[in-house]
């Protein structure tokens, strides 16, 4: 079990880069089964979550080789497999994306039930009206999803949810559509940049889609795709991240390697807290000189402030100048980092699906664990900022989405070390 000791209180200085996105690789490389020939993904962060992936995409007859530090080559060898398991599927919901695709091009899917979550209740039911509406026949038997379509045809498929739109659903529900008959029409679709992106890596191979980025998808079946190559976008949640790291340090820091556009509404609630924001073409200087102004946020779908920031947010405004107020109309559960951030001297209140944040002076080092990834996030920030030594436990959660964050936060200047516990709490 991993663990980063962290010696908090030093102000970041310097430049990084961003990683490709993990929301964007995923729903990727699951989509490569779609392809009838090889397909070359760059800018493939390394993480575990890409990692057990390709175990399972292996496991359905897949070659998935790296062929350069970042580049991974994807191609089918065989055909046939069609089930992904529970042990496989469970700790990590991406593999879910497998369903589509399977059920496209394969015609038959045989796919675990994601299961429990730390971050709330996270039902996957909109994947399955998708599917069912393009004629997929589906049944639930013993956690799996047994799906089966000789023929997948186009129609209108409302997509939206009781908390907007689903963006995993929305990957599922348009790989299988991009190999139905005729035209779909699928309203209530995810915005993320990262839909985006794989709706240009789908077009890349073939595919005929129109309306990416807004809430409504056109998509016209073709009879096959073919293999192709595509550079993955930036993660814009790391970078965010690790501009939160500058500003809760009273730092100054460049991630290079950004979309603008995908960071607008981050940025804009990072200048309320009087962060200056400097942009140029592809990166952002954040320079923060002292503690944040208290602020609203509300994580919403994109182009909102996303839901995959809100912890990280969270463990800024505990250091500010007053009282903030943060809601997730996304995830109104996701707020398990709150105990761990009171350990480190944070005073934050739950009121439904608020949180208020009293900030305080100054958080002071302990030792505390991490309980999914952004939370991790959250507490390492918080212990670049408090004073003395912080311990976050569990570090296997931030691996899972955030590439070598250790070492690109030392490169800011940051005082972290990653450690191989034994069991003993220190
Ligand atoms: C994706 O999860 C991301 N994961 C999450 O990132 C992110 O937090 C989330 O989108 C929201 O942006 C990947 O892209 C791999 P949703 P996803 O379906 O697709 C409800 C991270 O930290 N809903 O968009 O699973 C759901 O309960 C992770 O990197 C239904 O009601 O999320 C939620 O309230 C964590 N029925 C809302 O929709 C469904 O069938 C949005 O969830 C599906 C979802």
């Amino acid at each position: 079990m991993s663990s980063f000791r962290i010696i908090g209180g030093v102000p970041l200085s310097g430049t990084v880069t961003a990683s490709g996105s993990k929301n964007a690789a995923l729903p990727m490389m699951a989509a490569s089964i779609l392809a009838d020939g090889p397909v070359r993904l760059r800018r493939v962060p390394r993480l575990v979550d890409v990692e057990t992936l390709s175990r399972v995409l292996v496991r359905l007859g897949m070659d998935v080789t790296w062929t350069a530090e970042d580049e991974l080559l994807l191609c089918t060898v065989d055909p046939t497999p069609v089930r992904a398991e529970y042990q496989l599927v469970r700790p990590m919901r991406a593999s879910f994306c497998v369903l589509g695709p399977l059920l496209a091009r394969r015609r038959r899917a045989v796919v675990s039930l994601p299961g429990g979550c730390n971050i709330g209740d996270r039902p996957v039911d909109l994947h399955l009206k998708g599917l069912a509406a393009l004629g997929a026949e589906l049944q639930l038997r013993h956690g799996y999803v047994v799906a089966r379509a000789e023929r997948l045809v186009g129609t209108t498929i409302d997509l939206a949810g009781p908390r907007g739109p689903t963006v995993t659903g929305t990957a599922n529900v348009l790989c299988a559509a991009v190999l139905a008959q005729g035209r779909t029409i699928l309203e209530g679709a995810a915005r993320e940049p990262e839909v985006v992106d794989l709706g240009r890596f789908l077009i890349s191979m073939g595919a005929r889609i129109d309306g990416l980025g807004t809430e409504t998808l056109e998509i016209d079946g073709v009879e096959q795709l073919d293999g192709t190559t595509h550079r993955i976008i930036p993660d814009r949640i790391e970078a965010a991240t690790l501009l939160l790291a500058a500003a809760i340090t009273q730092g100054s820091a460049t991630v290079g390697g950004v979309i603008l556009s995908h960071l607008e509404a981050v940025l804009e609630v990072l200048e309320a807290t009087g962060a200056r924001i400097d942009r140029a073409a592809d990166r952002i200087t954040l320079t923060s000189d002292g503690p944040p102004r208290p602020v609203e946020i509300i994580a919403r779908p994109f182009p909102g402030v996303p839901t995959d920031l809100q912890a990280q947010f969270m463990a800024l405004l505990s250091l500010a100048a007053g009282r903030s107020r943060i809601g997730d109309e996304v995830f109104p559960d996701r707020f398990l980092h709150t105990a761990e951030l009171q350990r480190l001297g944070a005073k934050i209140r739950r009121e439904g699906p608020m949180a208020e944040v009293m900030g305080v002076a100054r958080l002071a080092g302990a030792t505390v664990t991490a309980c999914d990834l952004r939370a991790s996030a959250a507490l390492v920030l918080a212990g670049l900022a408090a004073q003395g030594r912080t311990t976050v436990r569990q570090i296997h959660h931030l691996d899972r989405g955030y590439e070598r964050l250790d070492e690109k936060l030392t490169r800011l200047g940051a005082r972290i070390e990653r450690r191989e516990m034994s069991g003993i709490i220190k």
